[in-house]
């Protein structure tokens, strides 16, 4: 098995300035696409996709086949760790379902982290999908960052003003820290054993850091953060790692800075000089294309994504978008999309 440094995603992310960057999409696997829809349906529910590994790898390599990226992204969830730790977890219509856990006692009912059997298939989903894909392809591997899985796992699901989750770490830190550190290490096994079994890039998803203040972002997102990075940086001094830290605004630069990721992504509302002024020179840069232009289509689509590739192409880039692919994306955009990105910035 190559991990071969030819891989276009991996360059990047250890600071190459490349003639074409490489691409993917967040959620680049869902229900925009129809063989997807086939797929889910076969499976019965989505807890049940995540868990066959012959389902999910098919669903993983779907939207390569069509597009041609240059990284699959493992097909999983962020909420599968909760699961592993014993919380059980449905999808309803609108979104996630968990029975929540508030204080010492929830925590109680936990599994402790070291248990993690509960996700082995998602390792077989790992092993069989680098199995198949081409060694110019990179497979990404991904958690949740502790602060974002804690919000779903405290308030039992979605959350608009995260009263609960933000109550419990004001009202008792010690308490809340215990958590943290259950998922820190939780998500340190999780993703070694991906790396082990083929991932080559891992990425972790903070998609509500922009929730926080700076005392909360320095404790609940850059420390976790920062552990996690140093426990797979110490075994695996070569898997690059991406950090999401969704709608951190002036604070992407201190987590840039001090978390030890190689490369952060960027959510929309990012402006790309300054992620070229202030990030790029220490960590490559990844997003940040607004999903909705997947919706939008035209030349609106085709203007946006040349202007990101021009000002983020002078440096280590990596095409995204600035957060998922949205279920109403009409996939004849994002093969427009993929024919644009498949030519050298110019
Ligand atoms: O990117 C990919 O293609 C890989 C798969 C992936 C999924 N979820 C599949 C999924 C990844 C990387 C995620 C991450 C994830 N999951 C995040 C972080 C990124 C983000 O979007 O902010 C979060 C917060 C979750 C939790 C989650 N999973 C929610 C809130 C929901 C419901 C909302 C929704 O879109 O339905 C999910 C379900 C989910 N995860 C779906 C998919 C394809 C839709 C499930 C379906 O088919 O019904």
């Amino acid at each position: 098995m190559t991990r071969g440094p030819s891989r276009l995603l991996l360059r990047a992310l250890r600071g190459e300035t490349l003639p074409r960057p490489p691409w993917w999409l967040m959620r680049q696997a869902g229900r925009y696409l129809p063989e997807y829809r086939e797929t889910r349906a076969k499976a019965g529910d989505f807890v049940a996709l995540c868990l066959t590994p012959s389902l999910a790898s098919e669903v993983t390599l779907q939207p390569v086949r069509r597009y041609g990226m240059d990284a699959a992204i493992l097909f999983s969830d962020i909420l599968l760790v909760p699961y592993a730790l014993g919380q059980e977890l449905s999808f309803s219509g609108d979104g996630p379902v968990l029975e929540p856990i508030e204080d010492a006692a929830g925590l109680r009912r936990l599994a402790p982290p070291e248990r993690l059997d509960r996700l082995d298939p998602v390792l077989e989903t790992v092993r069989r999908t680098r199995g198949v894909l081409t060694p110019e392809t990179a497979l990404i591997g991904f958690a949740g960052a502790p602060w974002t899985v804690a919000t779903y796992m405290v308030e039992g699901g979605g959350s608009k003003d995260f009263r609960r989750v933000k109550s419990w770490a004001y009202r008792d830190p010690a308490g809340f820290e215990t958590l943290i550190a259950v998922l820190v290490e939780a998500t340190v096994r999780f993703l070694s054993a991906q790396i082990r079994a083929g991932a080559d890039v891992v990425q972790l998803f903070d998609s509500w850091a922009g929730a926080l203040s700076e005392t909360g972002f320095e404790r609940w997102v850059i420390a976790p953060t920062r552990r996690i990075v140093a426990a797979l940086k110490g075994a695996f001094p070569d898997c690059p790692i991406i950090g999401f830290p969704r709608g951190a605004g002036l604070l992407y630069q201190r987590y840039a800075a001090e978390t030890g990721v190689d490369a952060v992504g960027l959510d929309t509302a990012v402006p790309p000089a300054i992620a070229r002024d202030y990030l790029q020179a220490r960590v490559a840069v990844q997003g940040n294309l607004d999903p909705v232009l997947l919706i939008a289509g035209g030349a609106p689509l085709i203007e946006a994504a040349t202007a990101l590739r021009r000002t983020l192409g002078s440096g280590p880039y990596v095409f995204n978008l600035g957060h998922g692919v949205l279920p109403q994306t009409p996939p004849e955009n994002v093969a427009r999309l993929a024919r644009l990105l498949a030519e050298p910035v110019t």
